[in-house]
């Protein structure tokens, strides 16, 4: 597409594009006829993912957000959704000594929604627009162990549920899913960490799986696409199989 020309098709801005749950979010919106642009921290990374237009932005950087949306919107000429999905574990110690690993979470999990959300939002048709943002069942709920990642899921539902006002001036939502373990690289890692089989930890989980990629996706795609969710905004959505019922 030249630039300046607008894209018949609606455009969906993705953020953490290389693989896990950004990749089937990717998948699920290419396949009902969207245009997906996404970034992640690499080139290749960011290729793997299969978008339309593959970015490389670290959200933690507020400029490199601002430059990508300006890239999004000169490349297709609009932008109807962002789903802020870039994320990192981690930060699971209180380190007397160093407070980088709460800064480095807190910044891509928490900053990055704020950073992409204010960029994003002017550009957002009023009415139709939609922003979805991934926190996680440790945005509703705390546990050990998980210091800076448990804050920041738990800023980016505050952060969801006061946007959502904002945003309603506009007819605009904001809603945010919040995932039990979801089988991805993330999830895979985090298990050998604390020397946890999935078998045991499907234990705790009422319906006795882990969700899929593609059931994030689709839930996605419903809060953004289906007339059914038009009045559904500033809501924290457990998909978790029961976990925190
Ligand atoms: N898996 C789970 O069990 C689970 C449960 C609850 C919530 N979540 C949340 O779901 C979201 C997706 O997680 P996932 O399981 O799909 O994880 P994943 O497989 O590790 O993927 C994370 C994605 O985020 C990107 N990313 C990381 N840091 C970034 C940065 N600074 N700027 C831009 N992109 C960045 C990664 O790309 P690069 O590495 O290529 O940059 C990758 O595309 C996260 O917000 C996570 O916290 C996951």
């Amino acid at each position: 597409m030249n630039a300046n020309q607008r894209s018949q098709k609606p455009v969906l801005f993705v953020t953490g594009g290389s693989r896990g749950i950004g990749k089937a979010i990717i998948e699920k919106f290419q396949s009902h006829g969207w245009v997906v642009a996404a970034c992640s921290t690499s080139a290749q990374g960011v290729q793997a993912g299969g978008s339309d237009l593959g970015l490389v932005c670290d959200v933690g950087n507020s400029v490199q957000v601002g430059q990508t949306i300006q890239s999004v919107i000169r490349t297709f000429g609009r932008l109807d959704a962002v789903i802020n999905n870039a994320g990192v574990a981690g930060g699971y110690s209180l380190n007397p000594d160093d407070d980088s690993e709460w800064h480095r979470v807190i910044n891509i999990n928490l900053n990055g929604t704020y950073y992409v959300s204010k960029h994003a939002l002017p550009y957002l048709p009023d009415y139709s627009g939609r922003i979805v943002n991934i926190s996680s069942v440790l945005g509703l709920k705390g546990v050990p162990d998980a210091a800076a990642y448990c804050a920041a899921k738990h800023g980016v539902v505050g952060f969801t549920r006061a946007l959502a006002h904002d945003a309603a001036k506009r007819h605009i939502t904001v809603n945010a899913i919040c995932p039990g373990w979801v089988r991805t690289d993330m999830a895979l890692t985090r298990m050998q960490e604390i020397g946890i089989s999935e078998s045991n930890l499907q234990k705790s989980v009422p319906l006795g799986r882990f969700i899929e990629p593609q059931e994030v996706a689709d839930l996605a795609y419903f809060l953004v696409a289906s007339e059914a969710a038009a009045g559904l905004t500033g809501q924290a959505i457990a998909l978790d199989g029961g976990f925190l019922a």
